[in-house]
């Protein structure tokens, strides 16, 4: 595709949002990334009217309601933002002829699947953010407009709130940390996703679709933490002792998906992008984060 006129990107302030604009800035690729400020995604006269006075090439959905836990007691505004606004957004694309990539999420799966969950896998998402996702979902497929679905899952960067930062908070100030090892996943860039979106706006293919993106190789929340660790020991950074322990030992509101492997041949052999190893990536963000290893 060449790209005529400048891409919509939506969560600008977001992890991925946030990548995706830096990258497409130093590629030279043409974004805008409006704040909720001019772009409400509660408000759908908000959504209709950044399509006013304005000639997009693509729209990239990265705002989202993130807060898994919080979405259990907020489950209105969830639905607002991961489930209306993506219509609106999709059916204000399609009036306008351009396509839109929806970022979405592993937790639309139950976890029950003992393997890496496939695009055509069925859907049964466990809690609020994961249905609302997946209305999310199903709202741009049925709008009609050329859509690219890609599901995500556990992102990290340097400055979003995620695990990694979380970790780095309660490591410098514990001695001890408990951290669940049963659930598995894909730790994953928001810079390698980022790029994987642009990869898929630059080649959008003629039919719709759903397609996978994570780095590649698996983990624990508890192999993430002892990775983020042995990463901040290098650096002279003290760091608690890691106890493994079940999700039955923690609970929280929003039941989460034991497994949240997802499957990234489509994505693969569609568009030939080649997820790095997650340790790789992960690294690369921890330097941005903690400095170079001393
Ligand atoms: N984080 C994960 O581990 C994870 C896992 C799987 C899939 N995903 C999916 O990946 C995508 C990106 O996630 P992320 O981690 O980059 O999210 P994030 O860091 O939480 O960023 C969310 C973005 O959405 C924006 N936003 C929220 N409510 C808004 C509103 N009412 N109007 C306009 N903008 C609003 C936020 O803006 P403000 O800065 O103004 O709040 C922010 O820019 C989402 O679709 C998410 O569901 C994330």
């Amino acid at each position: 595709m060449t790209i005529v006129a400048p891409i919509l990107v939506t969560g600008g302030s977001g992890q991925v949002g946030g990548a995706l604009v830096r990258i497409a800035r130093e590629r030279g690729i043409e974004v805008e990334a409006p704040g909720r400020d001019k772009l409400d995604m509660t408000d759908s006269r908000s959504i209709v009217s950044a399509f006013e006075n304005a000639r997009w090439s693509a729209v990239i959905n990265c705002a989202a309601y993130t807060a898994v836990d919080r979405a259990e007691s907020e489950a209105e505004l969830a639905h607002m933002i991961n489930a209306v606004a993506p219509g609106i957004l999709a059916r204000s694309a399609q009036r306008h002829g351009i396509p839109i990539v929806q970022v979405s999420t592993d937790y639309v799966f139950d976890g029950s699947k003992s393997v890496p969950y496939t695009e055509t896998d069925p859907v049964n998402p466990l809690g609020i953010y994961g249905r609302t996702k997946e209305a999310g979902e199903a709202a741009v497929r049925s709008s009609n407009t050329k859509h690219a679905i890609i599901r995500t899952a556990w992102v990290l960067s340097a400055d979003g709130q995620n695990f990694m930062n979380t970790m780095i908070r309660l490591g410098a100030a514990k001695s001890e940390l408990s951290v669940v090892n049963d659930q598995i996943g894909c730790p994953s860039s928001a810079i390698d996703i980022a790029e994987a979106l642009l990869q898929v706006t630059a080649n959008f293919p003629d039919v719709g679709g759903t397609w996978h993106f994570t780095n590649s190789g698996q983990a624990t929340w508890f192999d993430l933490a002892a990775h983020i660790f042995e990463a901040m020991a290098r650096r002279g950074m003290s760091t608690p002792v890691l106890q493994p322990i079940s999700t039955a030992q923690y609970p929280t509101p929003a039941k989460r998906p034991e497994n949240s492997r997802l499957s990234t041949k489509a994505i693969q052999t569609d568009f030939n992008i080649r997820p790095r190893a997650w340790r790789e990536a992960i690294d690369e963000i921890l330097v941005q984060r903690l400095g170079e290893k001393g």
